[in-house]
């Protein structure tokens, strides 16, 4: 038979069970089995590699290209031994290189293009369930938005963050520092010698960043959500307990493809109510936010911006750690990591214990047994870093769609706050004018930032935390509100207004706004308020125009489908679920 989606066609076609998906290809006797065997076999598989066992496809988002996941080549082999263990064939394959310290004009530009990359490549080839390596921030949400949309059992594993950063005795955070060092540049506190030296020492291992940046956080993430092992997110890129964590992948992977459980399965509305949660107890990326909007819309689980807020209200963050607070993720591994947190919210009654885990069974025993070995890195909850650490969602005549704002890492005193806005029409301008010892801008200003949002980039970089003043650093001013349709990256910290939505260059009422305009932040009411009265807006509105598109290309493509943040920046035809199955053969 050529029907390769028959389930008769294999070697097993004598009994009732339907014939494993990779044996639509490597089982039987057509020309077309021939074929599929013959070229594998030039790598040395036997024919045993052909009768029936699961074939589990290893996503391998790892490259020179991609320094945070670059040493995957070595931590693959783990993931193969434990497959073979478990009487699995282990079969690599690439993903786009999606270096965040790399990409221009920004990573986030191909994250649907890799999810798509990815999607497409589990589904068109032969495999039974699929491995995702993931670590710098978006290898995460790409490769499992687009293992998402396929359905086949998927597990997740992440690379690990790296040792902690140390500069002339003192612990640095990566990306955090960078903000850091940078202003101090700026102001005159550091010397550019001493700069460059910082550099060798913020990455001096394998790994990705090790502060709970985006990284650090969807490593978080994908284990709240139970697509990753316990211990996933927080032992370091080398240590050696995460080779033995990559075999145990290898070794899971094969079960959940003979237990036919499937991401569906998985990543059940509790278990996104779960991982928002654990979101706020570790004060994590506000990147999160859109990957996890995007990751729910592949699913068809309804989750929406307010979720976020009503969900993440009232949890505290529980963990110390750069950018919101003091310790690196070298810590959070000697502190217990993860399952200390989330066995910390199951007895606070905010985490749902029954949701279901790639383990096995639910998440609850696996979380029972974890000790807390240093309460000042994950708190207590009677002590947390900050009560109520979730991620404020805000709206107003300015943000019709909705804005967010990453209470822990902002200014107790910005909280509430009404200034006179300095306005930045594009990144360009930002950069054009804000070392200008004649700008027009005080420490009560609130800085304004447009088209920097998915379409206007394109793409949505991490520009939202712009720079300071240098005469107000030189001032000793550390934080003033800034407010834009860009995001932040997880690393960064401050009173940062993000995600405005509809952007700017959808036409947005941000785009209307114009400096010396009064806008009030009110966090506690959550409210974003631009203080110009409606005529006055439609007035401007007929004077506004879009900016013009990229003229073709995959750009082009992303501006034309690209849905805004507050529905996860996915593109409107990626939405949802296309399941496993391929109508025709190839030859
Ligand atoms: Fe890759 Fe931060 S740059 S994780
Ligand atoms: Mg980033």
């Amino acid at each position: 038979s050529n029907d390769s989606n028959s389930n008769n066609n294999g070697n097993d076609s004598h009994n009732k069970k339907p014939a494993r998906r990779s044996q639509h290809w490597f089982g039987g006797n057509s020309k077309d089995g021939f074929i599929h065997r013959s070229w594998m076999r030039n790598q040395g598989l036997g024919s045993e590699a052909f009768d029936g066992r699961p074939i589990i496809g290893i996503c391998n988002s790892g490259s020179d290209l991609v320094p945070c996941n670059a040493h995957f080549r070595g931590l693959v082999d783990k993931v193969r031994e434990g497959i073979l263990q478990a009487g699995g064939v282990p079969l690599e394959f690439p993903a786009m290189a999606l270096g965040e310290s790399n990409l221009r004009p920004t990573a986030m530009l191909f994250r649907n293009l890799a999810a798509m990359e990815v999607e497409e490549s589990i589904r068109a080839n032969p495999m039974d369930g699929v491995v995702l390596m993931v670590g710098c921030d978006k290898t995460t949400p790409a490769l499992l938005m687009g293992a998402a949309s396929v359905n086949l059992p998927t597990l997740v594993l992440s690379g690990g963050a790296m040792l902690n950063g140390r500069y002339r005795g003192q612990a640095i955070g990566s990306g955090t520092h960078v903000w850091k060092f940078s202003e101090a540049v700026r102001a005159g506190q550091m010397s550019e010698a001493q700069f460059r030296s910082a550099e060798a020492c913020m990455s001096r291992s394998a790994g990705h960043c090790m502060t709970m940046g985006t990284a650090s956080t969807m490593a978080c993430m994908v284990e709240a959500l139970g697509i990753a092992m316990p211990d996933n997110a927080a032992l370091p890129a080398v240590d050696a307990r995460r080779h033995e964590l990559a075999r145990q992948v290898g070794r899971r992977i094969v079960a959940l493809v003979q237990e036919n459980r499937r991401p569906s399965d998985i990543l059940t509305r509790e278990a996104f109510e779960n991982a928002i949660r654990v979101n706020a107890a570790i004060g994590g990326s506000t990147n999160a936010v859109i990957h996890l909007l995007a990751l729910a819309g592949r699913l068809g689980v309804p989750l929406n911006l307010d979720d976020w807020d009503r969900l993440g209200r009232d949890v505290p963050t529980l963990v110390d750690l750069l950018p919101a607070g003091r310790f690196l993720m070298e810590e959070f591994c000697y502190a217990g990591g993860l399952p200390v947190v989330m066995r910390r919210l199951a007895e606070a009654g905010l985490l749902h214990r029954e949701a279901p885990s790639v383990a096995g069974g639910a998440i609850g025993p696996h979380i029972e047994a974890a000790e807390c070995f240093d309460d000042e890195v994950i708190r207590p909850l009677e002590r947390p870093v900050v009560a109520q650490g979730g991620i404020a969602v805000l709206r107003g005549n300015l943000a019709p769609d909705g804005a967010v704002i990453k209470v822990s890492a902002a200014s107790p005193a910005l909280m509430q706050h009404t200034g006179r806005a300095v306005v930045f029409e594009t990144i360009e301008d930002y950069k054009a004018r804000i070392d200008d010892p004649a700008l027009d801008i005080d420490a009560s200003s609130i800085m304004v930032l447009k088209n920097c949002g998915p379409k206007g980039y394109p793409g949505m970089a991490e520009v939202g935390n712009m720079g300071l003043p240098p005469k107000l650093l030189a001032q000793g001013v550390s934080d003033m509100i800034r407010l834009s349709d860009a995001r932040m990256s997880g690393t960064a910290y401050g009173t940062v207004v993000l995600h405005v939505a509809p952007e700017a260059a959808a036409g947005g009422p941000l785009a209307l706004v114009q400096s010396g305009d009064l806008i009030t932040l009110d966090v506690a009411e959550r409210r974003l308020h631009l203080h110009v009265d409606e005529a006055t807006l439609a007035e401007r509105c007929k004077a506004w125009a879009p900016p013009p598109k990229p003229a073709s290309g995959w750009a082009r493509l992303y501006v034309d489908h690209v849905l805004q943040a507050d529905k996860g920046a996915d593109m409107d035809f990626l939405v949802g679920q296309r399941g496993d199955h391929v109508a025709r053969e190839s030859h």
